[in-house]
Order: C-alpha cells, then structure tokens, then sequence
C-alpha cells in the first residue's frame, strides 16, 4: 500500500499514521494540552508582565488582546492546517508545495535557534531561585532587586546554572522522554494556575496595589503608540508560540477529527487567560512598592524582584516561593523542550541524523549561544547596543531580533503564502475536512490572511527595522 496520496490541491499528503517516529495524538484533548504547554511558558510569566507594565498596561492589554483574537487565531489556524494538510514539519512542508517555498521554512527554522539560547538563561535564573529557596535562602530574593542583580552580574554562576538547565532540556528531548514530561504537565499546569491565582487575590490585598490594578485593566488611548503594537505583536507570537515552526508540526501530529478551529479558541484562551493572571500577580504589586515610574521602567527582572517581595509580606515566604518557583521551572522546562525540539526535529530532517546525534549537536550550539546574552550582564556588559531609544543587553538585542523582527517576517511570508501565492482555500479546505467542523470565522480568516495581517506585518518590520538602524525611534 502506498503511504502517498494526492488531494485536490495536488500536495502530496503522506498517510501520517505511516510516517516513521511519529505518533498522532490521540484526541483533540492532548493536542490542545500540547500545544498549551508549549505556549505557557516564560513567555506568561516572565514577558507578558514586564512588557505590559512598561507598555502603558491597560493600552499594552487591550492591543495584545485584540491581537490575539485577530493575528493570533489567522496565523495559528493557518500554521495547524498547513501542517496537518502536509504531515510534515515546517521545512518540508512548506518545500512539499514546490521548491520555490522552501526558504520560508528554512528562515522559520532559524527563529528557534536565536530563541532557545536565552530562554536557557532565563531558565537558569528560575533554578538558581527555585534552589535559593529550597535551601532556605529565599528570604535574601526580596530586597528590591539587589539580589538578582548581583547575581545575574557575575559571570560563573549564571553560567553553570544556564548550563545545567540546556542539559536537562537536552537530556529529555535526547532521550524523547518529553511524553512523560507532558504527563507531568497535567499536575504541574493546574498547580500553576491556582498558584497564580492565589498570589494575584493576595498581591491586590497590599496597600496601594489597586491603583495599580487599575493601570492594568484600564486603557488609556494616549498609551497606544507604534512601540506599544510592535512589543504587543512580538510577545503574542511568543506567547502563542507562533511563526517558529512548532505548530506546524503539533499540526502535522494531529489527525482529521481534530477541529482546528475550536482547538485554536481554546489553546488562546489558555494562554491568553494565564498570561493575564501573571499581570495581575505582578503589576499591581510593582506599582504598590514602586510607582507608575517604577513600573514603566519594569525591565525582565520583574518576576525575580517583585514576586519575592510579595512571598516575603505573608509570613511563609520560603515554602510559597519553592512551590512557585517549582512550577515556573517546571512551565519553562515543558516550553524549553519543545522550543528545543523544534530546532531537533529540523536537524534530524536536513542532516538525516539520528535523535541523539541531533539532539548532541543541537545541545552544542544551543550551550554556545547562550553564552553571549549570559556574559552580557557581567563580564561582556560593555557590549549594549543602542537600538533606537533604548540600551539593549545582548539578551535583549536577541529577543529583539526574533521576536520584532523575524517573527513578524515569517508571520508575513506565511499570509503572502496562504494568501495570495496559494489561495486561503489550502487552509479552508483542511480546517472543513473536519466531519463537524464549519469555520465560522472564515470571513474573518480570509481578510486577516490576505489584507490586515500582511499590511501590518509590513509596517511593523519596517518600522523595527528602521528604528533599529537609528532612524527612527519608537
Ligand atoms: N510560548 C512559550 C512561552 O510563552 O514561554 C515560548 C515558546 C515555546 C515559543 C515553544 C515557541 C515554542 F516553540
């Protein structure tokens, strides 16, 4: 029997349960906890707070939400359906159309790879706190951010620590033990949010947080600038784990039964919702014990300066920042291997390797890049750059240029691809395939795909890029 068909379109569509390694999930309930825990991650817990309380809160929370129901649902239907329509990831799937669209996956591929780095190193930094305060010392985190900024400024210890996390991370996708992992995420995730939800009930409790509850929740128009739209548009790629590739391939591990349209809404309310409850942990916080300058001026330390004040106002400070910091790493760890298996999978595709050879040489590269935006706070802090108004640490300029600038490009070669070089149907139709699936937003799909989104995408790049060349700033 062959493994090969073709569909209407004329794309070769490979019989998925044949292909070699891979398993279908078996229902729409473990794709859509997959794919969610791929997407909560660091990205909820340690972005979407800090940007929100520099971005004008409210104004960052309205365009991020509207983004997401907008941007968000186009490109994560459309990046699900291509990969469930090819059976193949990113870069073989997009060439599976013709050669001439296989540098969209390629560029897609190399997004992963300047992410995974420094998502190590922040993952280094919550096991040097989760450590902290399993031994008892977690008091010492809560003075204001004199701690952690001692700490991420020497050089050995965050490296050994960014180095013991890349292990593990590589340790499970080597072994392709991340299933048990996932399991794990079944307990790890409803911890998590009742932790958050907790923190949050209590965080709003400190004298003065309300005002700054309102600084989130209510936007205020004048707040909304291009900057605000580019840092809301990057953290919801970030967040949704979009244009790098990952769902492309969950997509290609999904079979026909699965409703792609319902999958998406639920996986963005999860997010989404997660994502909202660590504003309210933090923000009102950080406004509390700092002000409206304090918190504009938020940068990614937030997590590791204002949370460990709000443990140390309860009274058991030590057992609530072990469990917390327990199930951030553990939410960092689940992202972190998939971001990781991605850049994994491609190795495999484009050198024919096996998955421990692969696995070893990403484990090599990855090590390797994280060393720049770990030495950027101590021994290599001379090198900042100056993009636009702002100073950027080589963590930064890292985040910057995947998340600003070549997130929104492939976004934007995804829209041109689907929407104009193959026709919205490639995606209609496999969403459809579903027995019981009727696409209620293909209205809304069809015009994100082909007009909004690209026009976008193409005033953000250019005024990233623009800003980054110093000639403009936003
Ligand atoms: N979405 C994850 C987060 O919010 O932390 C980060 C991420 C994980 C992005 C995996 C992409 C990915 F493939």
């Amino acid at each position: 029997m062959s493994n090969t068909n073709h569909d209407s379109t004329g794309v070769e569509q490979h019989h998925k349960s044949q292909r070699k390694h891979v398993t279908l999930f078996s229902n729409r309930f473990t794709f859509i906890l997959a794919a969610a825990a791929s997407a909560i991650g660091l990205g909820n817990l340690w972005r979407f707070p800090s940007l929100a309380a520099k971005y004008g809160g409210g104004a960052f929370l309205l365009v991020y939400l509207l983004l997401v129901v907008t941007f968000g649902f186009t490109l994560m239907v459309a990046e699900i359906a291509i990969g469930r329509r090819t059976g193949k990831s990113a870069i073989d799937a997009f060439r599976s159309f013709g050669q001439r669209y296989a540098a969209i996956g390629v560029l897609t591929a190399l997004v992963p790879v300047i992410i995974t780095p420094y998502y190590c190193v922040i993952g280094g930094w919550i096991s040097k706190y989760l450590f902290t305060y399993l031994s008892g010392g977690g008091a010492a985190t809560a003075d204001g951010g004199g701690f952690f900024s001692g700490f991420i400024a020497t050089s050995g210890e965050p490296l050994g620590w960014t180095a013991l996390f890349v292990v593990l991370v590589m340790l499970v996708v080597g072994l392709g033990v991340e299933k048990g992992i996932e399991k794990l995420n079944g307990v790890v995730m409803p911890m998590l949010l009742l932790f958050t939800i907790g923190i949050s009930i209590y965080a709003l409790t400190i004298p003065g947080a309300l005002d700054g509850l309102a600084y989130y929740i209510i936007p205020h128009l004048s707040d909304i600038s291009i900057a605000t739209v580019v840092a809301a548009m990057g953290q919801m790629f970030f967040s949704l784990s979009l244009a790098m590739g990952i769902m492309i391939t969950y997509g290609s591990y999904t079979s026909r039964d699965t409703d792609i349209e319902k999958s998406v809404r639920q996986i963005e309310i999860a997010d989404t919702a997660l994502a909202f409850i660590c504003g309210l942990m933090i923000i009102p916080a950080v406004f509390a014990f700092s002000g409206v300058e304090g918190a504009r001026q938020a940068g990614p330390g937030l997590l590791f300066i204002t949370l460990p004040q709000v443990f140390a106002q309860t009274g058991f400070a030590t057992v609530l920042g072990a469990v917390f910091f327990f199930a951030v790493f553990f939410a960092a760890l689940t992202s972190a291997i998939s971001l990781a298996e991605t850049v994994v999978s491609f190795a495999m595709d484009r050198f024919g390797l096996s998955r421990r050879k692969a696995a070893l040489a990403v484990f090599v590269v990855i090590l390797l890049l994280a060393i720049p935006p770990t030495l950027g706070f101590s021994d290599w802090g001379a090198a900042t750059l100056t993009i636009g108004a702002a100073q950027m640490s080589i963590l930064d300029v890292m985040d910057f240029i995947s998340n600003s600038v070549l997130m929104p490009l492939v976004a934007l070669l995804v829209c041109l691809f689907v929407g104009w070089w193959r026709g919205p149907d490639v995606v209609i139709d496999e969403v459809k395939a579903t027995k019981s699936a009727r696409f209620a937003s293909e209205g809304l799909f069809k015009v994100m795909i082909r007009w909004v989104a690209p026009l976008f995408l193409l005033i953000i790049l250019i005024s990233s890029i623009l800003n980054g060349l110093g000639v403009v700033s936003i």
